[in-house]
């Protein structure tokens, strides 16, 4: 049960002096460049900053849709740190922490009490908004081919904002301290580099390498991959002032060219209540699709793959469909030969779900399974695109222009060392 009680835990009321909009920063670097790796039992991401004086480490998990980062500081509701401040009620930076809430922050001897939400076991509670020093490595582009980001020297957000508060850590990957929303909210990450570092709001994740780039540039060698493909990002209708996922729009899913029979209305978005549409999630390790599209999607793959004279084995949960890797023709450059997944996305462009890497997952060494999974017949959104889907995938978010852009790999054939192989 989430508990939205605003009981102020504050022991001591600070006087801020000031609180001015922008927090400020020691440099100017042109990006940053957030590392992450992914956790082999939870599957999810999981990012480190340093945070406080004197600094100390902070693991975690990346949600991109969320909206803030928070961490479980127990009822003391502060962290150890000599730098930190509660966030003043009435500063710029709780005026953002009530935007994109049903929640409205309450005054609470002067600072900001908000509610955090562990976005994967759901648990809500009460905490406040507090403020620290957070240091990040800078990241920029060394200006000629091949592009890539280099890492350069650390650089500080001064009034890095984020929630504190007594929200469980159940359910997260081991030893985290809370998480880290990149979502469409005034404080997430993204917004909170833009404003202290002047870059724009922009950011790229790179599952391949494990790193997030905030700020924008050439982020992508150009023998590894094509330049960027581009959709409309999309805001829920219904609930647009306090969701922070990101949507886009999926006009069709094709196996092989054929059409997966889908109700029209699961793929918009309904304004009435919200419910229905596509959005992503880097907490889901497999993209869930609601219960029609999931047995209509399968059962179109399960005869695509018979006849292409692939064998379905006994279904492993949570998979709804197993297939002999040993019925399964080889080819170069593309790896397993499977049926093709292609999403045609509303402006006519295909995200193609690269071949058996990304559609198919090894349960052990003969058997793969279709890499999606049934999200229930009350799916609040139809098809949530996660982890297993996205890693392939170079993505970037701008935010700005409100689109997303995709890059696949030319090439989709593992090597023994599970980097891109390169034809
Ligand atoms: C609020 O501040 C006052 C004065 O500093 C203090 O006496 C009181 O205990 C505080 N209340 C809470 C709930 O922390
Ligand atoms: C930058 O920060 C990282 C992580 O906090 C640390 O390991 C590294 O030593 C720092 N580098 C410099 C040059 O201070
Ligand atoms: C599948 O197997 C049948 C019978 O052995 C064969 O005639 C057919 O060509 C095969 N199809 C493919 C796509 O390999
Ligand atoms: C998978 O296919 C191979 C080759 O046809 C066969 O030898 C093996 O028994 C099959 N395994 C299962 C679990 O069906």
């Amino acid at each position: 049960m989430a508990s939205y009680s605003f009981t102020c835990f504050l022991l001591i009321s600070f006087l801020l002096s000031h609180s001015d909009a922008q927090p400020f920063s020691s440099s100017r670097p042109r990006g940053v460049v957030l590392p992450f790796h992914k956790d082999p039992s939870t599957l999810q991401y999981v990012t480190e900053i340093s945070l406080g004086t004197p600094k100390v480490p902070i693991s975690l998990v990346l949600d991109l849709g969320g909206k803030l980062a928070w961490i479980h500081c127990g009822q003391k509701q502060q962290v150890d740190s000599s730098s930190y401040q509660p966030v003043d009620c009435k500063s710029p930076q709780c005026l953002l922490a009530s935007s994109n809430s049903v929640q409205i922050p309450q005054c609470c001897n002067k600072t900001c009490s908000i509610s955090s939400t562990n976005t994967v076991t759901r648990p809500t509670s009460s905490g406040q908004l507090g403020s620290d020093v957070a240091t990040v490595q800078s990241g920029y582009e060394p200006g000629q081919r091949p592009y890539l980001w280099l890492r350069g020297e650390n650089v500080t957000a001064r009034r890095f904002a984020f929630g504190c508060g007594t929200t469980s850590l159940n359910g997260l990957a081991k030893g985290v301290n809370g998480m880290a929303g990149l979502g469409r909210s005034g404080l997430s990450l993204v917004s909170q580099f833009s404003a202290a570092f002047h870059f724009s709001r922009k950011f790229a994740l790179d599952f391949q390498f494990g790193n997030v780039y905030f700020g924008g540039g050439h982020y992508i060698q150009e023998t590894l991959r094509p330049s960027f493909i581009y959709t409309p990002l999309i805001s829920n209708p219904y609930n647009q002032d306090y969701s922070t996922d990101y949507y886009i729009g999926v006009k069709s899913i094709q196996i092989d060219g054929e059409n997966v029979a889908i109700h029209k209305k699961l793929l918009s978005i309904n304004r009435k209540n919200g419910v229905g549409g596509t959005k992503f999630s880097t907490l889901l390790p497999y993209t869930a699709m609601e219960t029609s599209i999931y047995k209509a999607f399968t059962s179109l793959y399960v005869k695509r793959a018979k006849a292409m004279n692939i064998t379905r084995v006994a279904s492993v949960k949570p998979f709804g469909a197993c297939f002999n890797s040993s019925t399964m023709v080889t080819s170069y450059p593309e790896g397993l030969v499977v049926p093709h997944v292609n999403l045609v996305l509303t402006n006519d462009v295909v995200w193609r779900v690269v071949g058996a890497k990304s559609s198919l997952k090894y349960v052990n060494d003969n058997e793969l399974c279709l890499g999606f999974i049934d999200g229930g017949l009350k799916a609040g959104t139809s098809i949530i695109i996660g982890g297993h889907q996205l890693q392939d995938n170079l993505l970037e978010f701008d935010i700005p222009r409100s689109r997303v852009g995709f890059s696949q790999p030319l090439f989709q054939l593992v090597g023994p060392t599970n980097q891109l192989v390169v034809g």
